[in-house]
């Protein structure tokens, strides 16, 4: 019996996701017959699929409804469509901030500057966002103000945060679970640079290395991903999680975004990665 998984991608992951080959070779492998379909493929069938699995369809920034709409109509996905509604939105932020996890301090719709975090730049950014577009990053008060109103005045919700410079020398590190266990982690650099306002283009990701997690950031991360079965009631575990910490002022990990949507896997920083997704996607299946 043949055994068919979709890796759901679009225009521009297909052209350029690293991680797609990689999981494309280990799932096949694994016996897997694989095929790479574009999210809003309308010739697609996905009834035909045993399983589809959400990579790099990150062109939903844009089409939010659209790609939620897409996302009920497949009969088994993973991430699920539950927990793709909750995560596509960084407002899930506050959900783990309410149950007590360490965040990224974020002021939502600031309206002055009295309302804006204590910080000598601020990080400016939409919710709903991929890729950091719309994002920006200012040392002027009014400017971080303006930049969120342009957000609030096209109907998104707009998100402030002091700009944490740990970013610049110990980077972001990526914490990776596969299958419902920690992976590898993967040291990200800083992207934005001061004074160059808000880009759309800033696709390229070179500054990527493996890294030994602290135990500080195995704990945190490994809570968070604990509390996402609470934060989404009723779905099904996720397959893949993705947990991006970052140093706060006082050098605590906080959480910058739970990628359970479109995440990277950095399949090439980690190889192994691959065939430990093709043990989790048969364990899925034997459910
Ligand atoms: N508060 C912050 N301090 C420092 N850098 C930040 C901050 N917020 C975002 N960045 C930078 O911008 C990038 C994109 O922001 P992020 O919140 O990860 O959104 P997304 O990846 O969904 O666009 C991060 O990888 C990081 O380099
Ligand atoms: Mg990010």
């Amino acid at each position: 019996m043949s055994r068919r998984i979709a890796l759901v991608s679009s225009e521009r992951g297909l052209r350029v996701d690293p991680d797609l080959p990689l999981a494309v070779a280990a799932l096949g492998d694994a016996g897997y017959e694989v095929d790479l379909v574009r999210w809003d493929d309308a010739a697609a069938d996905w009834s035909r699929f045993d399983l589809a699995v959400v990579r790099s369809c990150w062109d939903y920034a844009w089409r939010l409804a659209e790609f939620l709409a897409w996302a009920e109509t497949v009969p088994k996905l993973r991430n699920g469509v539950e927990v793709l509604r909750w995560n596509t939105d960084k407002t899930y932020l506050r959900d783990l901030e309410r149950a007590g996890l360490p965040v990224v301090r974020t002021v939502w719709n600031p309206l002055g500057p009295a309302d804006l975090p204590e910080a000598e730049e601020w990080v400016v950014k939409p919710s709903v966002s991929a890729g950091s577009r719309d994002t920006a990053r200012w040392s002027d008060a009014s400017a971080a103000l303006v930049h969120a109103a342009q957000l609030a005045a096209a109907g998104r919700t707009a998100m402030v945060q002091p700009y944490l410079s740990s970013v610049d020398d110990r980077g972001e590190t990526a914490m990776l679970f596969i299958g419902g266990r920690f992976s590898h982690a993967v040291r990200k650099g800083a992207l934005l640079e001061p004074g160059e306002g808000v880009r759309q283009d800033r696709n390229s990701r070179g500054d990527l290395s493996r890294v030994m997690p602290t135990a500080e950031q195995r704990d945190v991360a490994g809570a968070v991903f604990a509390a996402i079965h609470d934060l989404v009631p009723g779905a099904p575990a996720p397959l893949y999680a993705r947990i991006d910490l970052v140093h706060d002022e006082a050098a605590r990990p906080v959480v910058l975004e739970l990628e359970l949507s479109e995440p990277s896997l950095f399949l090439p920083q980690a190889p192994e990665g691959a065939a430990t997704l093709a043990r989790a996607v048969e364990a899925e299946l034997q459910q």
